[in-house]
């Protein structure tokens, strides 16, 4: 790529991420989860919590933490247990106000915080991630899935070897699940904060298949659920 290329992704990153300030993610955990899952994606909520449960582990890196709403909900504890009897979490997020939002709510597990972007390798680590959740990111990544790939390799060098990645995105125009969905994924995508109008779930799988030996792709309305593994997944 060439510098003006380069600055262009880069601002495209950026307007994916300058959206999740104080006042949006005030609102984030009832807009997304309270209305526009059921209402517009048509995927329930708690399908995506029930998947999140099923695959967290015990060292777990929350990449894209936003409000850290999923950890809350779905590690056992999340906001009340004492630090000694907490798992190892790690929050990553490329804006400093969700990092600093998660971080107070998931406090009691006294979190790692890194501020970064996926689409840089992640700093190395002395302690290997048996679990990584990227959920409703890989549609705020600009590019196609090709190059959404280079994220996917970036958290991969820091799993366990036999550690699982998964989440969930929002797919593009052909999955959209009826015409609400078709008119915001236009307006998001128009405005940066979504670039995912050409995403299908044979993308994902494809690109999940790059790095992975075994990859599994669940879509309800219009999210797909993945995960991926060298391991055989649960
Ligand atoms: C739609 S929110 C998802 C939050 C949370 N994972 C959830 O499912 O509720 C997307 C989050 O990804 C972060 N993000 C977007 N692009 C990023 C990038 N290139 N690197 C790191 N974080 C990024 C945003 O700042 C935001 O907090």
């Amino acid at each position: 790529m060439n510098t003006s290329t380069d600055r262009n992704f880069e601002r495209e990153v950026w307007r994916a991420v300058r959206p999740y300030n104080v006042g949006i993610l005030s609102l984030y955990d009832v807009g997304v989860y309270g209305i526009w899952n059921p209402g517009i994606w048509q995927c329930p909520s708690q399908s995506i919590k029930d998947f999140y449960r099923r695959h967290v582990r015990d060292v777990h890196l929350e990449a894209g933490c936003g409000t850290g709403y999923l950890p809350a909900h779905c590690i056992p504890g999340a906001t009340q247990r004492s630090s000694h009897e907490a798992p190892s979490l790690t929050l990553l997020d490329y804006s400093p106000s969700s990092l600093k939002w998660s971080a107070r709510r998931l406090r009691s597990y006294q979190p790692a915080l890194l501020h970064h972007n996926l689409f840089l390798p992640l700093p190395p680590v002395t302690r290997p991630f048996e679990s990584i959740c990227l959920n409703y990111v890989l549609h705020c990544l600009p590019g196609s899935f090709e190059q959404k790939q280079v994220v996917i390799g970036n958290l991969k060098a820091v799993l366990t070897p036999g550690g699982i990645l998964f989440g969930s995105t929002i797919l593009g125009q052909a999955s959209a699940s009826g015409w609400r969905a078709r008119r915001m994924l236009d307006l998001f995508n128009l405005i940066g904060s979504f670039h995912n109008a050409t995403d299908t779930e044979a993308g994902l799988r494809r690109t999940l298949s790059t790095h992975f030996a075994h990859v599994r792709c669940t879509v309800v309305g219009s999210v797909a659920l993945f995960a991926a593994s060298d391991q055989p997944l649960p």
